[in-house]
């Protein structure tokens, strides 16, 4: 019986748990599962809404970081991570994606002598200037099972030097909840509350500091959302920190005043899947909702100049557009002027079938030996 403490911080991490977790129980002769969330993510649409609607059940132990500078977030999550591990003594502590807990967790775990995985291992932007491509980075190094979501990420750690021995390709847990939740999601009635059922629209998400802490570069995605919404509408779920931003920088009255562009509250999982399901173009910074659009078939445009999962790329449903207005203009206009081609794209993306966490837990029991 292997006893793993499953870590949950941001967002992100939700998605990729719950299907573990799932495996788990499921699995109760082979595994203990405990779920540490350490808080970094504390508002109720950003945390609260996503246990409900992805069946996690609660947390074993809440450490209640909340947010902070990175070093302030990093250091409370090993503070208060570090008695934990203590007292459970885990056989694995798993740590999934790319934010500030996934790091701080990897490093308590590797001065204990506690074996840590990592769920989604791999994946590089090459861009140092994003803090999660530091934490992706030095998490690979710590970790002693290195779990990756397609065969670039097997390629980038063993250029790094890191044994191949280390590295399985399980697939893309993320797609794992995205199948399991789709019959639920469309009992959502999010379109018909924003009115856009059998409407062509547009989803946005921005919350990348690089985007939103920037006055010019948001300045010009704002330009460009004021020409797009007069083609279509388009919702925009806006992350707390985007608000925030909006209203420090003046642009609240320039969105009430572009019509077709809806801000509205962070969604929940369900809500949030029906919504983008059924758009016709997604603009995004998000990581995951890159992998989400492609292994829907839904066109998406990254308003980012660089990307970790190159296969959104390769599969041709993703595009990087950055900030310039014009290139995210044309690119959107494009995108709208070809047929329409969605639906699941299960044949051409090796192991985004929704049987990961299975292989992930396969190779727990594997490396215990
Ligand atoms: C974090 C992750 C990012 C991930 C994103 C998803 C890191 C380095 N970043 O960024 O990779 O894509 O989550 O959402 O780990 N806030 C709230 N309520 C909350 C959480 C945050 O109001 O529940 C506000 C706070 O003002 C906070 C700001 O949002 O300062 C940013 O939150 P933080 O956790 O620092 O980073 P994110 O931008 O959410």
């Amino acid at each position: 019986m292997l006893k793993v403490i499953n870590v949950v911080g941001a967002r992100p991490n939700f998605m990729k748990v719950a299907p573990i977790v799932e495996a788990m129980k499921r699995r109760a002769t082979e595994f203990a599962p405990l779920i540490v969330h350490t808080g970094q993510h504390y508002d109720a649409r950003m945390s609260d809404a996503f246990f409900l609607d992805l069946g996690l059940p609660e947390p074993d132990v809440y450490l209640g970081v909340g947010s902070g500078t990175h070093a302030q977030q990093t250091a409370g999550v090993m503070q208060g991570f570090e008695p934990v591990v203590f007292r459970e003594k885990p056989d694995w502590v798993l740590v999934v994606g790319d934010v500030n807990s996934t790091l701080a967790c990897a490093l308590v775990c590797s001065k204990m002598g506690v074996r840590v995985a990592h769920v989604e291992a791999g994946l590089r932007s090459r861009d140092r200037t994003m803090p999660e491509e530091i934490n992706r980075l030095l998490t690979d190094q710590l970790a002693d099972l290195l779990l990756t979501p397609s065969t670039d990420a097997d390629e980038n750690l063993r250029a790094e030097g890191i044994p191949s021995s280390r590295i399985r390709f399980v697939g893309n847990v993320m797609i794992d909840s995205l199948f399991a939740q789709l019959e639920r999601a469309a009992n959502s009635k999010v379109r018909e509350e924003l009115g856009v059922s059998g409407t062509d629209y547009a989803v946005l998400t921005l919350h990348r500091p690089s985007n939103v802490d920037d006055p010019s570069a948001f300045g010009r995605i704002m330009d460009a959302l004021e020409q797009l919404c007069k083609r279509l509408p388009v919702i925009f779920p806006a992350h707390p920190r985007t608000l925030a931003r909006l209203a420090e920088f003046g642009f609240a009255q320039r969105v009430a005043h572009a019509r077709g562009l809806r801000l509205i509250e962070p969604l929940g999982y369900l809500d949030f899947l029906r919504l983008y399901s059924g758009a016709r173009l997604v603009l995004t910074d998000s990581g995951g909702i890159q992998e989400e659009t492609t292994a829907l078939g839904i066109p998406c445009l990254t308003l980012r100049e660089n990307t970790e999962r190159p296969v959104t790329l390769k599969h041709g449903t993703n595009t990087l557009v950055g900030t310039d207005v014009q290139r995210i203009l044309r690119a959107a206009h494009a995108a709208l002027d070809t047929p329409r081609i969605n639906g699941p794209q299960t044949s051409t993306l090796p192991l985004w079938d929704g049987h990961t966490a299975d292989r992930i837990l396969d190779a727990l029991i594997e490396e215990q030996g």
